[in-house]
């Protein structure tokens, strides 16, 4: 008889005792799985980001450089290889401009000289086109001479830099 209302305290502490312990047992648990993201977010980061910026990897090799090894053949004014028109500074442009991609991407677009220039330095800037150095005016001068606006079919591109001289009488 005696024992009944004591069982009654000690039953309810039970409880209580249980109902805090499951509560900090979730809220321990809720926090691991918060952590274990955390770590993956940050061991997988590289991964995560390579994927936001899938077009940068895909078309460009990891450590690009000129080519070197090309013999440059004309036939009809054109390289056979490239089909880039023989001009100064054709080799550069081949050793340089072929590296990553086809030459292509060079035959389908015509830009004046700032519109190449803009173009290197996209892909010196995104691409890991390396510093042309020098050879830079060259290649300029050759895409801008050969693959400009509105290229003249039949005329050569307008001469520029001339000295024109007095006609005297
Ligand atoms: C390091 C690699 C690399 C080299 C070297 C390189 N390019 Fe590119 N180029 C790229 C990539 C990557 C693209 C984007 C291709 C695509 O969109 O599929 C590109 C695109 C282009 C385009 C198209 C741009 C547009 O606006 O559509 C042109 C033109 C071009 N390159 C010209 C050149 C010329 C000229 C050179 C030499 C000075 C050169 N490339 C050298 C990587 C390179």
């Amino acid at each position: 008889m005696n024992n009944v209302p004591d069982k009654q305290p000690s039953n309810q502490a039970k409880n209580q005792l249980f109902n805090s312990l499951t509560k900090s047992v979730a809220g321990l648990a809720i926090l691991v799985v918060l952590l274990l993201g955390l770590v993956l977010l940050v061991v997988f980061q590289p991964e995560i980001s390579k994927r936001f910026n899938a077009t940068t990897s895909e078309t460009s090799p990891k450590n690009p450089e000129p080519l070197t090894d090309f013999t440059t053949e004309l036939v009809d004014g054109k390289d056979v290889e490239t089909g880039l028109l023989a001009g100064e500074g054709l080799e550069l442009v081949k050793a340089n401009c072929t590296a990553c991609h086809s030459s292509a991407l060079i035959l389908q677009n015509r830009f004046t000289r700032e519109g190449w220039h803009e173009r290197i330095v996209w892909m010196q800037e995104t691409q890991g086109l390396w510093e042309l150095g020098g050879n830079e005016s060259i290649i300029l001068d050759y895409l801008a001479a050969n693959y400009a606006p509105e290229a003249p079919k039949g005329r050569r591109v307008p001469l520029t830099g001339i000295e024109w001289y007095e006609l005297k009488d």
